[in-house]
């Protein structure tokens, strides 16, 4: 069997007759930069993500970038956000002057530790200096919407929801309000890459606030800081999205929804499948992220008892954590898989913290343990709505096979 991390072409040969004729359409047209489709998709979007404002960009960096930007934050300001998470995150905070300030992670979730942020927020010495905090729903789980908002009041901080992983995904409160990741930030950003949950055919990105000041400062900004053509109020960038990117992006995100039900069963299936071959926590040393997980108000697995409307976790990676391994054995087990025609990833190799642009920052190595550890540790295995149920059975029976026979 071959099953690689990631497959964008099963969905495209389902989606093939539709995605031509509309690509067809607006180039017979001749509009293709920032036309109907992106208007349309900028309308999708702000509804599904309930909030007033969408703002298409080049993709999902830029729109964190521009998101840095339009809260006004620069040299002399902190950020606080996770070292566990893609570059992009950090980034942009860097790119405009700023210092990020890194909170260490939760060992289950993988998600920023909303204790160690207030904690920060409590004692850094130059706490004024604190403008923004960002977090991040990785791999697709969502953080909890109601503490973050909790936070954003008590510490008067601007927040900057990094959702490139979690559109869709959702927090059901304690008073059972069921709010969308992306809608309590001031601002939240959203990637389209290919292998996101939505992602289009090449490069996109979306910006969401229900701010009017800061939704008109994003749509400057990705024009050259250009409100009237040709006339510029600040130096923005060049950041549209691409309108055949918006055609495919529109046409996929009436399939959302049931791609998202497909992941979650997936994950489901998964989690069942190393139980029942013993592959739980503690038999093995295997960890799934899916182990379960209880929470204050709210029980994130097993993944059947969420209510159908209730999207804590849309499964963006599905990852595993293989307790007790050294990162020599991570790999060795990863090499094992791809022998037998399955694709892995690790996400991430290394904190943001340990990366060599980064050592300026002097955040040293062992300060974030956490993180350290899910680096060693972890392995994503495949999942995409077209994986089949014989691949995720195959999967882990490979997987048992090396933890069982060559560990
Ligand atoms: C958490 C996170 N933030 C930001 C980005 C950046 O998005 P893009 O690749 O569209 O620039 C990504 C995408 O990889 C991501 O996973």
């Amino acid at each position: 069997m071959k099953i690689p991390l990631f497959d964008l072409t099963r969905q495209y040969d389902e989606l093939r007759e539709e995605v031509l004729q509309k690509i067809d359409e607006a180039l017979s047209s001749g509009r293709v930069i920032l036309g109907e489709a992106v208007r349309e998709l900028e309308k999708n979007i702000a509804e599904l993500v309930e909030v007033k404002h969408a703002i298409g960009v080049a993709n999902g960096s830029d729109a964190l970038l521009i998101a840095v930007a339009a809260l006004g934050i620069g040299p002399g300001d902190y950020v606080i956000t996770t070292p566990y998470t893609f570059f992009a995150t950090v980034s942009c905070i860097t790119r405009n002057g700023a210092t990020p300030l890194f909170a260490d992670i939760d060992p289950v979730t993988y998600n920023i530790d909303l204790d160690k942020v207030e904690e920060i927020l409590r004692t850094h010495p130059e706490r004024e200096r604190i403008k923004a905090f960002i977090p991040v729903h990785l791999f697709g789980q969502a953080i909890d919407l109601e503490r973050l908002e909790e936070i954003k009041v008590k510490y008067g901080i601007k927040i900057i929801e990094d959702c490139a992983q979690s559109i869709g995904a959702n927090w059901k409160y304690s008073d059972g309000t069921v709010k969308m990741t992306g809608s309590i930030g001031d601002i939240s950003t959203f990637s389209f890459f290919p292998t996101k949950n939505l992602g289009g055919y090449g490069d996109g990105g979306m910006i969401a606030t229900d701010n009017d000041e800061i939704a008109a400062f994003c749509r400057s900004y990705r024009v050259h800081g250009s409100p009237v053509k040709y006339i510029h109020d600040m130096i923005g960038i060049n950041s549209r999205l691409d309108e055949l990117q918006a055609i495919v992006l529109n046409i996929k995100l009436r399939h959302l929804e049931e791609y998202q039900k497909r992941r979650r069963e997936i994950a489901e299936k998964y989690a069942e499948h190393f139980e029942r071959a013993g592959l739980g926590s503690g038999v093995s040393g295997l960890v799934s992220e899916e182990k379960d997980v209880k929470k204050p108000g709210q029980t994130l697995y097993p993944i059947p008892h969420i209510h159908d409307c209730y999207y804590p976790h849309v499964f963006h990676q599905y990852v595993v954590r293989f307790e007790g391994f050294s990162r020599e054995e991570r790999d060795r087990l990863r090499d094992h898989l791809a022998s037998r025609g399955i694709g892995t990833s690790i996400y991430y190799p290394m904190g943001l913290h340990q990366q060599k642009c980064f050592e300026y920052l002097g955040v040293p190595t062992g300060s974030l343990p956490e993180t350290e550890k899910a680096c060693e540790e972890t392995l994503a295995l495949p999942i995409f709505p077209e994986m089949t149920d014989e691949e995720i059975e195959y999967v882990v029976e490979k997987i048992g096979e090396f933890v069982k026979n060559e560990r």
